[in-house]
């Protein structure tokens, strides 16, 4: 499963980068206005950090005024993902911009039909938002497994982009599933390396070892 960064901060894409866990990166007007920069310098900078899929998103409402935004955004490097909302006219600019080979990013999925669209249009991404989902009481993870099922039987090559992603057990789950990509804020990635057990058992080694006087180096 690939681990797609969900931020716009370029200095949390640096450090999780030198671990070498950064397959790609989705951006969304939210998280540029959060990061206070220009969208275009700053997806400028990150695509110069990373060598996947960086996702900027498209603002225009019509087909039309989609792809000239996708046209003008893959402008700025090779590994520019163009970032559609799942709406009539983003599916009739996803076909479009697929088509002449641009990478695209369907976001704001949330059933099973509009990932069937977005697939038939050509999406290289699907991005379903399973933390919007259980913010209303609609159980998230049974969509990415629905599309999944879909997906499998009909052999579609449209990859599976779990976003709004806000807990790391979404994370396990999108992987027992068999999700293609997570999309995860910084902070959730690193509470994947946390367990209790890990923090009491080191604990008991460290406080062992000053009773040994020893040292290593
Ligand atoms: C990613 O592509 C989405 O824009 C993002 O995951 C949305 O997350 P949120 O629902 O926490 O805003």
């Amino acid at each position: 499963m690939k681990f797609f960064i969900d931020t716009a901060e370029v200095k949390d894409i640096i450090e999780l980068n030198k671990l070498g866990i950064v397959d790609g990166v989705t951006t969304n007007p939210s998280l540029v206005l959060k990061s206070g920069k220009n969208m275009v310098e700053v997806i400028k900078e990150i695509s110069n950090l990373v060598d996947g899929p960086i996702s900027a998103e498209v603002v225009s409402a019509q087909s039309d005024g989609m792809i000239a935004e996708g046209l003008e955004l893959l402008k700025i490097s090779k590994n520019i993902a163009v970032k559609i909302p799942l709406t009539w006219e983003g599916l009739k600019a996803c076909q479009v911009l697929s088509d002449n080979g641009a990478m695209v990013n369907i976001t704001l999925c949330f059933s099973v039909n509009q990932a069937l669209l977005a697939a038939k249009a050509g999406a290289a991404f699907i991005s379903p938002f399973v933390g919007r989902l259980d913010d209303i009481n609609v159980e998230g993870m049974s969509l990415i497994a629905d599309i999944k099922q879909v997906y499998d039987n009909y052999n579609f090559h449209t990859e599976i982009l779990v976003a709004s992603i806000r807990t790391v057990n979404h994370i396990t789950e999108a992987a027992l599933i068999g999700a293609d990509i997570v999309t995860v804020p910084p902070k959730i990635i690193k509470q994947l390396a946390d367990h209790p057990l890990t923090s009491a058992g080191l604990e008991v080694f460290n406080q062992d070892w000053l009773k040994t006087g020893q040292k290593i180096i």
